[in-house]
């Protein structure tokens, strides 16, 4: 943490640094313009969010969209009330438990305590920091069809906090990044498992006749880990930036880290996407006693210095640690790891069904701080379409369309590696377009540096920097509404974003608290180029917020900070929220209280607050059984809020979820009593 800084400026943990220095205009400039053409400068917020789009309205100057309209999701429950209390709160009438703590054996067994737990130990146990997560039912027909007793829950683990996983910390000043070095090196099975804490875990879960849910033995159940052998597919396959001294030809790469929100394809398969990644490696490369780095890394922010966990200085310099270090070493890259780092930063698939299938990374979805990834519904005939957002502060949402048709019969993962990737385009008019990041067209060419299409998506964001895509206030999680086919997308906070850059009546210079953008694609087709766009919500404190139709946000529904976001087959929309460490209980953020989860009707924009969590934690990553009656939800990071003084002194703020030890992330399983939907 840099305490140089205000609390709302801070990088959070492991947040990449800003790096987009482009010119290219910035969201809150396309909505202040939209919203000052329409007459609305005067009065600041006031005028702005009582002008604020009714919903559809986009559509009126143009003609994709429409209003929101069709079924209404029942929601019913009391809402929960802001909470500071290390607990999970859920309403009246609705149970919580806990499944799958971090450490937890994949057999179901609980395993040694996780201070005492060796690397190996971990990367056959439940890893880290839950973040986004499927019920795949164990017949294995579809997504979202089958069993609601029995299946493959799917989940993926950011990150870790070393203090809470060594016995060595007891008692050292350490905050929530790295272990201090002994003699200038890092522990090497310390260093394994961190790498094997992150990554995704397949865990077969039933639900017995007392209700409650355990982890069954079975042979799909495994771990994926930040260094589980991986095959790269599509156009960046076997490019040159790619070679290391582990996949001479690059074509394969170790472990997926970083694994925020994810995607569940068509095809009955799992993505796990890789955000915060650059971090995680060093390129300490001078010329000249300056650092020199390649734009794949640069415009990633690939620290020259220290890299999050020091896990490239383990000592002994195995192999697997060193590749951590990105400087070159070398005579030519295959000799040393300067080209680790291009192996991260994409969408991984991973099949939950066959414990032998090697997981892949699918390039031709582009590289980037992948936050998850969101398909729209599937034609026969039509090509695929996923939706990515990548999130750091003024980055951009991508769509990718696939150049085959999709084929219920036949669809696979190959269908990922084949199509145009897009950026997109804000217009101040409430229509967009999506920009095409296709090698040979517009300024994406050889003169301009990008030899191949391998070239451009290695290096996503300056393709997207130099075809005018527009800079978002970090996209975090898209949802698509099975009514409509609305794409709506969280965009959590960007305290960076100045006065100048938006001039007019736009509420936010220091964005704090965050928006959902929503758009209808062109003739409601999820391959158009154009489309129409609104703000669903403009979060913050009831004096501060409005939804869509004008309403402001209530005691029952303020929020700050939208990050994981999904819709249940009724067309709920369950919004996640992520107030960064630093700012949790302080300031302007106080008001919320722990973050928290909430319910929206997308055609009125009613919400009300259905869960509050524990201390320290960000509530992410949500799905229900097929019949809806049975909600998964994972707390990830309670503690984390712990100064280091107080983790020295044995004082950790949260105990969440066991009593008397130290905090875990882990899942919870929310039932309503009476058997019902939960929701209603
Ligand atoms: Fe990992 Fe952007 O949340
Ligand atoms: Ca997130
Ligand atoms: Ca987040």
């Amino acid at each position: 943490m840099d305490q140089n800084v205000q609390p709302l400026d801070r990088i959070e943990e492991g947040d990449e640094p800003l790096s987009n220095h482009s010119a290219n205009p910035f969201f809150a400039d396309i909505a202040a313009a939209r919203m000052s053409r329409r007459g609305w400068i005067a009065g600041g917020m006031a005028a702005f969010v009582t002008g604020f789009l009714p919903a559809g309205e986009a559509a009126a100057s143009t003609t994709p969209s429409a209003a929101v309209t069709g079924p209404q999701p029942q929601i019913g429950f009391q809402a929960v009330p802001v909470s500071s209390g290390d607990t999970v709160t859920v309403p009246p009438g609705y149970s919580v438990r806990v499944l799958i703590p971090q450490g937890t054996m994949l057999d179901g067994s609980a395993g040694r305590p996780l201070p005492q737990m060796s690397g190996e130990e971990q990367g056959r146990a439940i890893g880290a920091h839950h973040d986004g997560m499927h019920f795949f039912p164990i017949e294995g027909r579809g997504p979202d069809e089958g069993s609601s007793t029995e299946g493959l829950l799917v989940l993926n683990h950011e990150y870790v906090e070393p203090r809470f996983m060594h016995a060595r910390a007891t008692g050292l000043s350490i905050d929530r990044g790295r272990m201090p070095l002994e003699e200038g090196a890092r522990n090497p099975d310390e260093v394994l498992k961190e790498i094997n804490a992150h990554g995704v875990s397949v865990v077969r879960i039933a639900r017995g006749t007392d209700g409650a849910w355990n982890v069954v033995p079975d042979p799909r159940n495994r771990r994926v880990t930040g260094a589980t052998p991986m095959e790269i597919a599509g156009p960046a396959r076997g490019h040159a930036l790619l070679r290391t001294r582990y996949s001479p030809d690059g074509t394969r790469t170790r472990g997926t880290l970083n694994n925020c929100a994810h995607g569940v394809t068509p095809w009955n398969t799992y993505l796990t996407c890789e955000e915060n990644w650059a971090g995680y490696f060093r390129n300490s490369t001078e010329v000249d006693q300056k650092p020199d780095l390649p734009r794949e890394h640069e415009r990633y922010g690939v620290p020259t210095g220290q890299s999050r966990y020091n896990w490239d200085l383990a000592r002994g310099g195995a192999d697997e640690f060193v590749r951590f270090n990105a400087t070159r070493l070398a005579a030519d890259a295959t000799g040393d790891y300067r080209n680790e780092p291009n192996g991260f930063g994409w969408v991984v698939e991973v099949n939950p069904f066959d414990p032998a299938a090697t997981p892949v990374k699918r390039t031709a979805l582009g590289r980037f701080a992948h936050e998850g990834v969101v398909f729209g519904p599937v034609v026969e005939g039509r090509p695929v379409v996923a939706y990515s957002g990548d999130d750091a502060r003024f980055e951009y949402i991508y769509k990718f369309v696939s150049a085959r048709p999709f084929q219920r019969a036949t669809a696979n993962g190959a269908l990922l590696d084949e199509g145009v990737l897009y950026a997109a385009k804000f217009n101040a008019d409430g229509t967009g377009e999506w920009l095409p990041l296709a090698h040979g067209q517009g300024p994406l060419t050889a003169a301009n540096g990008f030899a191949d299409q391998g070239e451009v998506l290695l290096n996503t964001r300056l393709a997207a920097d130099r075809v005018g895509a527009t800079k978002m206030d970090r996209p975090e999680w898209g949802a698509v509404d099975p009514v409509d086919g609305r794409v709506y997308f969280t965009l959590t906070n960007n305290s960076r974003r100045t006065e100048a850059q938006v001039d007019g009546p736009n509420p936010r210079p220091r964005n704090v608290f965050g928006q959902i953008v929503r758009w209808r694609e062109a003739g409601d087709d999820h391959a158009a180029t154009r489309f129409a766009w609104d703000l669903f919500v403009i979060a913050g404190p009831e004096a501060d917020s409005r939804v869509a139709g004008g309403a402001a946000l209530t005691a029952d529904s303020s929020f700050a900070c939208p990050d994981g976001l999904w819709f249940d087959a009724d067309r709920r929309l369950w919004i996640q929220t992520d107030i960064g460490e630093g700012d949790q209980l302080r300031g302007a953020l106080a008001p919320f209280g722990n973050n928290a989860m909430l319910c929206a009707n997308p055609v009125t924009g009613e919400m009300r607050r259905f869960l509050t969590g524990p201390v320290g934690q960000e509530i992410t990553g949500v799905v229900t059984t097929p019949d809806r009656c049975t909600m998964f939800v994972n707390v990830q990071h309670p503690g984390a809020t712990t100064p280091a003084a107080d983790f020295a002194a044995g004082r950790i703020n949260s105990q969440w979820p066991d009593a008397g030890q130290l905090p875990r992330s882990a899942t919870i399983v929310i039932t309503k009593n009476d058997g019902g939907i939960i929701g209603t």
